[in-house]
């Protein structure tokens, strides 16, 4: 019996080395310790061994028990310690990695990209961003502006009325009205948004974006409007842009202007783009009409102030290159992909 219990050691010692991962370990333990194992069908062999024996082998059995016990523990953490390292290592993830190339990914807007670019430069010269309702009375989208009901300037915009005295707003301007109704100077703010005018043609759509801008204070000239907006064209088309001033007129500004910029396709020589002139329209401006600043509530005596409003889709087709107005609504990929 003692020769048994020696070779079941020495099987016990061989098979536990031999494994190599817990899976195996743990078959081990079943075939040495388990209760249909070898050392507990020796254990039930123990009745036959003659009776001065039996402690001695007891006692054997159960060091034997215990060592077998003991390599299998040590064994099961040198195992479990390196599966799990093996486990880490194959689950590790490089954050750092660039992701897959997706063919779905998005891109920003053209228009979205211009009104961006519009804002960045006027927050650059000092101005804040303000936003204000597409669904406009009519006393803020005419009347504060100097147009009173009935007057031919309304002839202007093709107007979208809710009601008489509801409209969707027709340019920015209103938040001119809105901004100098409720805060004294000093003010410089750009606003962009939606407008809405019944017109619809190849440079026209009947919702297309503004960015209003209002600077008043006291002593603020034309010369002001012109250094700001000249300044505000080198950075948004080129250091070496030309700008001219047009006389215009707008109810809501006295004098008032259109601002052209030299021709980016042809830099002034004429061109298709350019008609031939050599120059593009880019914006309507003018110094605010004093009528408007004592309507709102500001002392005209004491501030002045200039206004412009820059139409989005105009400048995009202008920098893009972009044919027709109707190319920026139509969300064909083929377009929008191209402004990456
Ligand atoms: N609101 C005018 C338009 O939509 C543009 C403008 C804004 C002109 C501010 C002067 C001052 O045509």
């Amino acid at each position: 019996m003692k020769q048994a219990i020696d070779k079941i050691q020495s099987e016990a010692e061989i098979a536990i080395n031999a494994s190599s991962n817990t899976r195996e370990l743990t078959e081990v333990r079943v075939r040495f310790l388990g209760k249909n194992g070898e050392i507990t069908a020796i254990m039930k062999n123990l009745g036959s061994v003659p009776k001065e024996e039996k402690p001695a082998m007891g006692k054997m059995l159960n060091e034997v028990r215990v060592a077998i016990e003991q390599m299998l523990e040590s064994k099961e953490k040198t195992l479990a310690e390196a599966e799990k390292k093996a486990r880490l290592l194959a689950e590790d993830i490089d954050v750092t990695l660039p992701s897959p190339k997706s063919e779905h990914l998005g891109t920003v807007h053209p228009l979205t990209i211009v009104k961006n670019e519009i804002i960045d430069i006027f927050l650059g010269f000092g101005f804040n961003v303000a936003e204000g309702p597409e669904i406009e009375t009519d006393m803020f989208n005419f009347q504060l502006l100097n147009v009173p009901k009935d007057h031919p300037a309304r002839d202007m915009q093709d107007t979208f009325y809710v009601n008489d005295n509801i409209v969707l707003r027709t340019h920015t301007s209103p938040m001119q009205a809105r901004i100098m109704t409720s805060q004294q100077p000093p003010i410089r703010v750009v606003v962009p948004g939606k407008v809405y005018r019944s017109d619809d043609d190849a440079s026209h759509s009947p919702i297309f974006h503004q960015v209003e801008g209002l600077a008043v204070g006291k002593d603020i000239t034309l010369g002001d409007l012109q250094g700001v907006l000249t300044a505000f064209a080198e950075k948004l088309f080129a250091e070496d842009v030309k700008t001219r001033f047009r006389p215009s007129y707008f109810p809501f500004t006295e004098p008032s202007v259109e601002m052209d910029v030299s021709c980016t396709i042809c830099h002034g020589k004429g061109c298709r783009v350019c008609k031939g002139t050599g120059w593009l329209e880019v914006l309507g401006a003018g110094v605010v009409n004093p009528v408007v600043l004592d309507m709102c509530g500001i002392d005209s005596k004491v501030y002045s102030g200039f206004a412009f409003g820059i139409g989005v889709e105009r400048i995009a087709m202008l920098k893009y290159g972009v044919p027709n107005i109707k190319m920026f609504y139509e969300n064909d990929l083929r377009f929008l992909k191209q402004f990456k």
